[in-house]
């Protein structure tokens, strides 16, 4: 039996985009290509809900994430950042350790920073870019107020640089209307594809900057992606063929179902998970302000052994979940919530939680599936 894949990416990916992956090679200088990274461009930019332009990296999320950075923050540059998770705090080091000075603007874990914090940032000092993880996947946090970050930004005349690597496809991120100059995901999480494609859009502004002042570098030089794809619908170096293959089934399959119907599906799946686990007393780790739809995660009950728990999930449900990490680390778990989640998952999902949860001796005799199947009633 297959496992049950409800780690917070990579997620279960749908036989048809596994099959696109048996395409044969072609070659990357030709009109074959062109095609298809043409197609893809336009079918991501509807996914991303933007008219501007797409790059696609042959690279996992952080390489999409570090290739912002290189391209678009110089020495000395100022840069807010809300840190309230793992990938918050390695973007603001990231962003340092491109000789930029990032403005951490802290919440405990699970919240969200405040707003008028950051705004206070943009008062007290000359702001080059905000960057922003919009859902902080190690503590299934999700950054309600992206918009307004979007506007301060506009006003201010600064960029806006967004990582929605384990979101976009999963919840409302309408790129162009929330004024994103950069918005960078992976394909591995929410669109269901497998890891090794990531791609970012890239605004008229951030652009005409990015030309202008190319980084020291070849392979995460994005000017040199615009040319290659201005001159002759190309990339600059050896795209993963076979993974743009799955990658462009994968967006049909996005596009078929729909960005809202697919949206809903997820906050379904989410309410499901939320409500059934805590009836047999787990407790979000989450401020239900702050919740993620596409990253849900719980605090352990006292005395549950992390490893121990997910083992028996694995071992005996073959169900896929994740654990805490940095300072989280045996504190909480995190299910994917992300990509094709649907009914199925949720249920086989909450089943065997509940079942290690009373191999592990901390039952409760709450019956958490029947709360789970009427939320799901929602999806057709
Ligand atoms: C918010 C966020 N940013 C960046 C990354 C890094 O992505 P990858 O593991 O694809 O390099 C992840 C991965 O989970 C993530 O969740």
């Amino acid at each position: 039996m297959d496992y049950l894949v409800m780690v917070p990416g990579p997620t279960n990916v749908p036989e048809r985009v596994m099959n696109a992956m048996l395409t044969p090679i072609i070659n990357h200088r030709s009109d074959d290509f062109r095609n298809l990274y043409k197609t893809i461009v336009s079918k991501t930019k509807q996914v991303f809900q933007t008219e501007n332009d797409i790059i696609l990296l042959t690279a996992s999320g952080t390489g999409a994430v570090e290739a912002s950075v290189i391209n678009m923050i110089r020495k000395g540059d100022k840069v807010v950042v809300p840190v309230n998770g793992e990938f918050g705090n390695r973007l603001a080091d990231l962003i340092d350790a491109w000789g930029g000075h990032a403005i951490r603007v802290e919440s405990e874990f699970g919240e969200n920073p405040r707003i008028e914090a950051i705004e206070e940032a943009f008062e007290k000092n000359e702001i080059k870019a905000a960057y922003a993880v919009y859902n902080e996947t190690s503590t299934g946090t999700t950054l309600r107020y992206l918009e307004k970050i979007g506007e301060l930004c506009s006003n201010k005349g600064a960029f806006f640089i967004a990582d929605a690597v384990s979101i976009l496809g999963g919840d409302e991120l309408p790129v162009d209307k929330w004024n994103i100059d950069i918005c960078v995901t992976a394909s591995q999480k929410a669109l269901a594809a497998p890891p090794g494609v990531s791609p970012l859009s890239i605004s008229d502004k951030a652009k005409k900057y990015l030309k202008s002042n190319p980084p020291p570098t070849q392979y995460f030089n994005l000017a040199r992606y615009f040319k290659y794809f201005e001159e002759n619908f190309e990339t600059p170096f050896t795209p993963a063929l076979p993974l743009f293959f799955a990658f462009n089934e994968a967006l049909d399959i996005v596009l078929e179902e729909g960005l809202e119907s697919r949206i809903k599906r997820h906050a379904t799946c989410a309410d499901a998970f939320y409500s059934s686990l805590s009836t047999i007393g787990f407790e979000p780790f989450a401020k239900l302000d702050a919740r993620s739809n596409v990253v849900i995660a719980f605090n352990y009950k006292d005395g549950m052994d992390d490893s121990k728990f997910r083992t028996l999930l694995s071992e005996q449900f073959k169900v896929l979940i994740a654990g805490g990490f940095g300072k989280l680390k045996g504190k909480v778990f995190r299910i994917g919530c992300m990509g094709e989640v649907n009914k199925y998952h949720v249920m086989r999902t909450v089943s065997s939680i509940t079942s290690v949860t009373n191999m592990m001796n901390a039952k409760t005799t709450d019956e958490p599936l029947g709360i789970a199947a009427e939320k799901l009633k929602a999806i057709p």
